[in-house]
């Protein structure tokens, strides 16, 4: 599906965030592991967060359909049922790495993942080396890719430092903490999003944080009786990064999950001069238990460049492409660096951001692991494709609001996988 973007049209109005995704995939994976009924509400509905939910129900839980939200039947901690076929991750990167972390624990089981073209070339390898140190047999294509087998056992806890900052690796380490005899520690190189901890302390289970490691203890079963999904920070990023550009735009974001290790873009943005008003959670030491929300208001200023430095990124890893937006807009050049971890997303998006706004006017460069863009103070405009990438699709149709004259999004339809509102939401705030 085409999707044309209208030149230099201000946004103005009240936006509901929609529900958050990467919370929304543990809520349902945490109920799945849990004996008793949990509520979930505000539950993403989207392509991604669907194929979570066939992926509980294949593994043994019952999911009903509520207003605003689920009421998900678990099989308890130690219960996965064992499906005939293939459980079918879709495109859905965070469902292929954090699911292996539950299923390792399951002694004596076997279970085989495998998803849409996209998934197949997204590394599982990180996971398969830590789960294999605590005792589960994992085969993957080549070492490295979907189909993944998973064949569960007794899991002893480990020490474990994550070569890379993910937040995915992480939680399925601690998920399969939970469920390992000993403790298991997990060492972060850089802080990264932290909702799989805070849930697990919601849930009852023992998780510390001393700086930079992160310790689970073993747990007989999780305990909790519902999640409430706040909004998605990276979904109204694109929203609010239209409205940083386009003259004239003034928006009021609702509901917005604030959490710190989420909101770095925010910060990236204020940092170049953008207006973004609104309690944005400072850094924490330890592990909070819940999720803040905020009302934010942002609005149209002029903007300088910056540097993005390596520490920064998993804490603003999936709205990297709007910096390089917010770049061409910028006084001076906009440096990202440390960003090689963006090659192995739905699609290489160091190539793909700097191909894409290249395409439409930009004077963006990639590097090894990020890209610098000068600015020009404004884009021309033309035609996006998004490789079947939501976040690309949804960069593309915000550049044509800031454009002179507009963008054509080939492929529209991939928002769909975490915002299937998107378009609607962008029409009613024009
Ligand atoms: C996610 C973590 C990030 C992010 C992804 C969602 C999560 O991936 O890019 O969209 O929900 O944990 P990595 O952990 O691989 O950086």
């Amino acid at each position: 599906m085409t999707f044309f973007a209208p030149a230099g049209r201000g946004l103005s109005g009240t936006l509901a965030a929609p529900p958050d995704k990467s919370i929304s995939h543990r809520a349902a994976l945490l109920a799945a592991m849990t004996s008793d009924p949990v509520e979930v509400t505000g539950y993403l509905d989207a392509e991604d967060t669907r194929s979570t939910l066939s992926a509980v129900q294949a593994l043994g839980a019952i999911v009903e359909e509520r207003a605003g939200g689920l009421l998900v039947r678990g099989t308890g901690l130690r219960a996965a049922a064992q499906p005939t076929g293939v459980i079918d991750v879709g495109n859905a990167g965070t469902l292929l790495r954090l699911l292996p972390g539950w299923l390792a624990g399951q002694a004596d089981g076997m279970w085989i993942l495998d998803g849409d073209e996209s998934i197949r070339r997204r590394p599982v390898d990180r996971v398969a080396t830590p789960l294999r140190r605590m005792g589960a047999q994992l085969e993957a294509r080549e070492d490295r890719f979907a189909p993944l087998t998973i064949r569960g056992a007794r899991l002893a806890g480990t020490d474990y430092e994550l070569p890379v900052a993910s937040a995915q690796v992480k939680s399925c380490v601690l998920f399969a903490g939970l469920l390992a005899s000993g403790v298991t520690r997990v060492r972060e190189p850089a802080p990264s999003r932290d909702h799989t901890e805070r849930m697990l302390i919601q849930a009852g289970a023992r998780v510390e944080r001393d700086g930079p490691v992160l310790t689970v203890h073993p747990q007989d079963e999780l305990e909790l009786d519902r999640f409430d999904v706040p909004g998605d920070p990276s979904s109204i990023a694109f929203h609010a990064a239209a409205a940083m550009v386009v003259p004239g735009s003034r928006l009021v974001l609702e509901g917005v999950g604030v959490n710190w290790t989420r909101v770095g873009f925010l910060r990236i943005a204020q940092r170049m001069g953008a207006v973004v008003v609104g309690p944005l959670e400072p850094p924490q030491s330890g592990i909070p238990a819940e999720e803040p929300i905020a009302e934010l208001d942002v609005a149209q200023a002029a903007l300088g460049a910056t540097t993005v430095e390596p520490e920064e990124v998993p804490l603003a890893i999936d709205e990297l492409p709007l910096v390089a937006l917010l770049g061409c807009f910028a006084e001076g050049e906009t440096v990202v660096r440390g960003a090689e971890e963006l090659r192995v997303k739905e699609t290489d998006r160091i190539a793909t951001v700097v191909e894409g706004l290249r395409g439409l006017g930009a004077e963006i460069e990639a590097t090894e692991d990020g890209f610098a863009v000068t600015g020009t103070g404004g884009l021309r405009g033309g035609t996006l494709e998004a490789h079947g990438d939501h976040r690309l699709a949804m960069l593309g149709a915000v550049a044509g609001l800031a454009s002179r004259e507009g963008v054509e999004v080939a492929g529209m339809e991939a928002a769909a996988v975490s915002y299937p509102g998107f378009t609607a939401d962008l029409g009613r705030l024009l």
